[in-house]
């Protein structure tokens, strides 16, 4: 089958590695891809906002799974105009997107469903925020309703904090997302974690569990970005965990999407705090996460494009097997990210990390100029490692990163620091 995946990150270029494996394909199409998938599987310049012409070309080459990697196309309702054309597809239809394209909605499907969250509020109105803000007083947690890139929360430690961000995200600040609403939320406390389940529909299976580091400093420290690193399993989700997950938050989830008329395709991402009193959703996304991605498609053991095909069918296995050792991921990033970061940045060298036994190198924001590697964009590069442990995977992803050779770029020198310090 011919397979075409939407996407030009490190996640599309880690699902690119992973489907190339498969029995079942004979050419994977990215558009647009990256200079690491240009050496797997064919690039083509697609705009996934055009839908007519993404139809017209599936049709064209005879496209059997067409698989999208970010929210943007999702919430846009790619998956809904290619099922209406007849294609099959890995990723949920729009109304089901809705899961990551609005908190409110999200919040408010927990409400009915009894699905373990925070307490909140939701506001189309500038004053009654700001009076539940004083009315609950803080810490307290600021959010913009819509897709906001990572810069819609606010985690408000004083009550002054919370109303500022009640104020700047109605004067637009958060962008269009947040001028038309908020949700005001409870902080909650414990360990975040991801986990990750393939849903048909109907059913859910549980896939993987990771752990990403979203601030650009060491300890955790300096503004947030897409993610630094990942590694994957992550500790705190144990088998009882990571059951508990299944059975109180996603597959009531599944549930709900179906009973509400929006069945859910795709994975489901869900962003957990586990707390004394067990797990809570504090979102959910609709898509792999990048760079967990990198580091779950590193311990997959079963066929991706049987799986994500049989999501897109309805006949999801009971189970998908993944490696027990731990995968670890290290982000590459130009320098001034995640502010305006500097391209043009030679990246040379790749082949020697990638001798090291147990290290791959995933491309995120890398182009070709003049037969030069260089960096364009804010994440340039993961080094990927797999090994028995945490601490050891980390030894040889750092192995890797200093392999490489990119003096416009740097990286965070902890990842994994929380696992390695159980
Ligand atoms: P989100 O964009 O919803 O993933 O939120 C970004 C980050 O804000 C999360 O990864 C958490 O670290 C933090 N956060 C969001 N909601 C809460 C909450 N209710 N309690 C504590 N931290 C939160
Ligand atoms: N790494 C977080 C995300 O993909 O949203």
């Amino acid at each position: 089958m011919n397979v075409l995946l939407i996407g030009s990150g490190g996640r599309e270029h880690a699902l690119a590695l992973a489907l190339v494996k498969s029995p079942l394909l004979d050419r994977l199409f990215v558009a647009p891809g990256n200079p690491g998938t240009a050496r797997i599987a064919h690039n083509v310049a697609l705009d996934a906002g055009d839908f007519a012409k993404v139809i017209a070309f599936c049709r064209e080459e005879s496209i059997g799974l067409v698989a999208i990697g970010p929210e943007q196309p999702l919430v846009d309702g790619l998956t809904d105009a290619l099922e209406a054309a007849g294609l099959k597809v890995f990723g949920p239809s729009q109304a089901a997107a809705r899961l990551e394209g609005s908190k409110g909605f999200t919040k408010d499907l927990c409400a009915k469903y009894h699905i373990p969250t925070a307490a909140y509020g939701r506001f189309a109105d500038k004053d009654r925020a700001l009076a539940y803000v004083r009315e609950k007083g803080a810490p307290i947690v600021v959010k913009a309703d819509g897709l906001a890139a990572g810069k819609g929360v606010v985690v408000a430690m004083t009550p002054a904090e919370a109303e500022q961000a009640v104020e700047s995200l109605f004067s637009g600040a958060f962008g269009a997302a947040g001028a038309a609403e908020a949700v005001v939320e409870e902080c909650l406390d414990g360990e975040e974690a991801s986990f990750f389940a393939l849903c048909d529909g109907e059913k859910a299976v549980a896939f993987a569990s990771a752990q990403d580091h979203k601030r650009v400093g060491d300890g955790d420290r300096g503004p947030n970005t897409g993610g630094m690193g990942a590694y994957s399993p992550a500790p705190v989700m144990t088998p009882e965990m990571s059951a508990r997950v299944m059975r109180e938050i996603v597959e009531p989830t599944v549930a709900a999407m179906k009973a509400e008329g929006c069945p859910f395709k795709g994975v489901l991402f869900a962003g957990l705090m586990i707390g004394k009193d067990g797990p809570k959703l504090i979102e959910y996304n609709t898509r792999f996460g990048d760079p967990e991605c990198q580091v779950m498609m590193a311990r997959l053991e079963d066929d991706l494009l049987g799986l994500l095909l049989a999501c897109a069918e309805g006949r999801l296995p009971p189970n998908v097997r993944l490696s027990d050792k731990t995968a670890l991921t290290v982000v590459l990033a130009a320098r001034g990210y995640p502010g305006t970061p500097l391209k043009g940045g030679r990246i040379d060298a790749i082949d020697e990390a990638e001798k090291i036994p147990g290290v791959s190198v995933i491309h995120a924001g890398t182009k070709m100029e003049g037969g030069q590697l260089v960096a364009n964009g804010g994440r340039v590069l993961n080094v990927v490692a797999l090994a028995d442990s945490v601490a050891q995977a980390q030894a040889l992803a750092y192995r890797g990163v200093d392999a490489i050779r990119f003096p416009d770029g740097f990286c965070r020198r902890d990842i994994g620091w929380r696992a390695i310090g159980r």
